[in-house]
């Protein structure tokens, strides 16, 4: 990966002003990234806590994505977390919306699909519909989910359930565990020096926290 090339492409994201969604913008939330050909988590959009902070996942659903992550031994920093869209859709100061089929393509092949070539990610996983619906245009998560699929961008993609999904259906926990069980078993198997899994036993730790837990900070 070249790192300057990446840097410059964040540099033109955090610019942006390409549609209407600048508008009610704080600021654009690029996304953050990990080892090259690593792994990949893309997500819809940014909501208020990530318009706020210029971060993705930083909310209750990020709480979550931590805790997964931590459950089969991967860190923040170890892989890249970026969304389709840069910008929180919103249509007024507290309430996200969901984007529009034109701005995630909009935004998705302007900018997404930019850093991904550069990143080169081993694997992406996309979390939820929206993300699902930018790589594979008629996709259900329903019936792609938990498994391995081509997009037609040349990129193998992962499909599972949005973190904020699995806050509202927990019952689901144990087959979201399933899935970050298959991304490790997925890594571990394409794993080269660049890419480190912490050499824990997956701790399914998600499964010993409440719900509440994933409440207390914001
Ligand atoms: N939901 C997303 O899809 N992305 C974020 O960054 C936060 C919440």
């Amino acid at each position: 990966m070249s790192e300057d090339a990446l840097v410059q492409l964040t540099n033109e994201i955090k610019a942006c002003v390409a549609c209407q969604l600048k508008e009610n913008r704080t600021q654009v939330v690029p996304g953050v990234y990990g080892q090259s050909n690593g792994i990949c988590f893309v997500g819809e959009a940014p909501g208020y806590y990530e318009d706020q902070k210029g971060l993705p996942f930083v909310g209750r659903s990020g709480k979550l994505l931590d805790n997964m992550l931590e459950g089969i031994g991967l860190e923040r920093d170890d892989v890249s977390i970026l969304n389709v869209i840069k910008c929180r859709p919103t249509t007024n100061e507290r309430g996200n919306r969901t984007p529009t089929e034109s701005e995630l393509r909009f935004c998705g092949d302007r900018w997404l699909f930019k850093q991904l070539k550069l990143l080169n990610p081993r694997l992406i996983v996309t979390l939820g519909g929206i993300a699902l619906k930018f790589f594979i245009p008629k996709a259900k998560v329903t019936k792609y989910v938990g498994k391995q699929h081509n997009t037609n961008y040349g990129l193998g993609i992962f499909v599972t359930y949005h973190p904020a999904y699995i806050l509202r259906n927990y019952n689901i926990m144990e087959t979201y565990n399933e899935h970050f069980e298959e991304i490790k078993k997925t890594l571990n198997s394409t794993t080269n020096e660049t890419t480190h899994i912490h050499n824990t036993q997956s701790k399914s730790k998600s499964k010993q926290k409440s719900l509440s837990d994933f409440f207390k900070s914001d």
